[in-house]
């Protein structure tokens, strides 16, 4: 949470830094600033809002400088307000600071500081950091780098920082500790700083990704250097982004949201491309290929993960239980991080993230590491944290995820969780030749069906439509398409605050069932297979109760359209595989409805992408 942009160069950096903070706001978007030096000082505006709140605030103002920084805050310590917005200035007015993360023992050391004279203005613990900073430079007589080092050592938290201090223009010092950092490396001796390479992109595809503990000193005409807290020096070591600008733009949609759900079928695509070998009649993952042996071996597999890819991760344990016949435990990451769990050398770990930088899914992923067990993750971000701390992984290959509700990359995650589990299943001998040939080719046939459903788009907005003003909504499945009814109902309460709650079908009668009537529209994952007469039981059970169920049903079964009131279709297909053609229809529904009811879809209320704080 939280997006971060510095620059150093001959050009202006206030364009650069704005266009940044609008590629990163998907991390926050609750108030934003920017600090820039100029042979005049610092300069520094902020204020409570989104970025183009703060394009109008500095309307009017100096913003010239070769030289700045800028900040879109998620709030964690004090209200979203102008003064707890980022930058922030130490007391002397000549360090600031923009910070991603938390400062866990900011209180001890804000008292400290208040005794040696601080005065603070915000409720931050950023704030702390600042002053630290300032009045070690000035007690210690050391440089900026060098007191930034020394106040790191004395902090506990999570941080990626950019300082700039007016005494050094030609100076900038940006560090990282779990949360993320990427610094490009511009022709012309331009350098740029970002929590991800959005905003990097258009400028250069040469980065560098910082390591924790890892501090980087920019100077101008001298380069990047890089050393560590323990003052060490390290090899910057650059990479190329493989990363395209279009990716980044709407490419002609209204919302990032709309556009993401309809690349489905080229992102379900490309994260099977190079994978699935149909004439071959194999799966490879090159990236686990070397842990090919743990796996056939396993007795058990645990995944971790928050959000939307926990919902995959319940995917993931039918998919693996199923065809792989190996037993599977889907965890919280924050749950399981506190409750001292069982892990050891012969477990499988598979660590699900789109961003690559959720806190708890990382801290999760150390404890299981401490432990011994193989950790395997599933990212979308390449170079992201979690896919660099992990032993081995495969990427889902979704592209940027810009929309803070997650569509494609569920999708991707699914996809790659499939090519997984046919590929241990067929290794184990766990799956009959035939099936597995069956569900390589209907996978296959996957993306095609997907834009199927997406040429419903019409009729799901009709419904959509006549639901706009629910105030509840519950969501059944059963077998594979539990998870999917909690992934709608997640998608639904997500961007358009209406209370959701995703069920297994069979669970309603215990509790749900006493919500149910008129006004309650129930969304029934209702495919041939499975459970399927069970299902239509359960709807029979919600129009007993004068319920409106609005039902996901295999193309041409009249059975389902006779019972609910509003059916959505999607094309047949095996069990394993309808999680990824049932889900796109709850995405929608969603999505329009949230339009309807004047909800920022891309940029919901409260929420971020990239959860970096526990
Ligand atoms: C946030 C996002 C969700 C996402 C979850 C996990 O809550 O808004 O869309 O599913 O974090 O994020 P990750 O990047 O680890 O998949």
């Amino acid at each position: 949470m939280c997006g971060i942009v510095g620059y150093m160069g001959d050009q202006q950096a206030y364009p650069i830094l704005i266009n940044g903070l609008h590629r990163l706001e998907y991390r926050g978007y609750d108030s934003a600033g920017v600090a820039l030096l100029n042979g005049h000082g610092l300069h520094v505006h902020k204020c409570q809002g989104k970025v183009s709140d703060l394009e109008k605030h500095v309307e009017g103002r100096d913003l010239g400088g070769t030289v700045g920084m800028g900040h879109t805050r998620w709030a964690t310590h004090g209200p979203p307000n102008d003064i707890n917005a980022h930058p922030h200035v130490s007391s002397s007015g000549d360090i600031a600071l923009i910070h991603n993360g938390i400062i866990e023992n900011y209180a001890a050391i804000k008292e400290e500081l208040a005794h040696r004279g601080h005065l603070f203005r915000s409720d931050t613990d950023t704030e702390v950091l600042v002053q630290l900073i300032d009045d070690i430079r000035r007690s210690e007589g050391v440089d900026l780098p060098e007191a930034v080092r020394l106040a790191l050592n004395s902090v506990v938290g999570a941080y990626a920082i950019v300082v700039l201090d007016q005494r050094d223009p030609n100076l900038m010092v940006a560090a990282r500790k779990s949360s993320p950092l990427v610094i490009g490396i511009g022709e012309h001796g331009d350098h740029f700083i970002a929590s991800d390479a959005t905003p990097i992109v258009e400028h250069t595809k040469n980065v560098v990704y910082l390591e924790d503990g890892e501090i980087a000193v920019i100077e101008r005409g001298k380069g990047l250097k890089i050393r560590n807290i323990k003052n060490q020096d390290k090899t910057p070591f650059i990479q190329e982004l493989e990363m395209h600008l279009e990716a980044l733009e709407k490419g002609g949609y209204d919302h990032f949201m709309l556009k993401e759900i309809h690349e489905q079928p080229r992102s379900i695509r490309d994260s099977m491309r190079g994978r699935l070998n149909l004439v071959k009649g194999e799966v490879v993952l090159g990236g686990i290929k070397d842990h090919e042996e743990k796996f056939v071996k396993a007795k058990r597999i645990l995944i971790v993960g928050c959000g939307t890819s926990w919902h995959a991760g319940l995917v993931g344990e039918y998919l693996l239980e199923d065809l792989a016949r190996i037993s599977v435990e889907v965890e919280y990451a924050s749950e399981f991080r506190y409750r001292d769990p069982i892990v050891d050398e012969d477990d499988i770990v598979i660590a699900i993230s789109q961003s690559g930088e959720t806190a708890d899914t990382l801290a999760a992923i150390e404890l299981a590491k401490g432990r011994g067990a193989t950790i395997i993750g599933i990212c979308n971000v390449v170079g992201s944290s979690i896919a660099r701390v992990t032993h081995a992984g495969s990427y889902t290959h979704a592209g940027p995820e810009i929309g803070v509700a997650s569509t494609k990359a569920f999708t991707a995650q699914v996809t790659v969780l499939t090519l997984m589990a046919l590929m241990i299943g067929q290794k184990r001998g766990t799956i009959t030749g035939s099936r597995f040939f069956r569900l390589l080719n209907e996978l296959d046939a996957v993306p095609e069906k997907v834009e199927k459903v997406l040429r419903n788009e019409a009729q799901i907005r009709y419904i959509a439509d006549i639901y706009k003003d629910a105030t509840n909504a519950l969501y059944l499945g059963r077998g594979f398409s539990f998870p999917v009814a909690l992934e709608g109902a997640l998608k639904l309460k997500e961007i358009s605050y209406v209370h959701a709650e995703g069920y297994p079908a069979a669970e309603m009668k215990h509790g749900p069932i006493a919500l149910i009537d008129e006004e309650m529209p129930v969304f029934v994952i209702a495919t041939k297979g499975g459970s399927y007469e069970k299902v239509v039981s359960n709807i029979q059970e919600v129009k007993a109760r004068k319920g409106k169920v609005i039902a996901i049903c295999t193309e041409g079964d009249t059975v389902v359209r006779d019972l609910a009131d509003h059916v959505i279709e999607i094309p047949d297909a095996p069990d394993p595989l309808v999680p990824l053609l049932s889900v796109i229809p709850l995405q929608l529904i969603s999505y329009h409805i949230a339009v309807m009811r004047g909800c920022n879809v891309d940029q919901p209320r409260n929420l971020a992408k990239s959860v970096t704080v526990e």
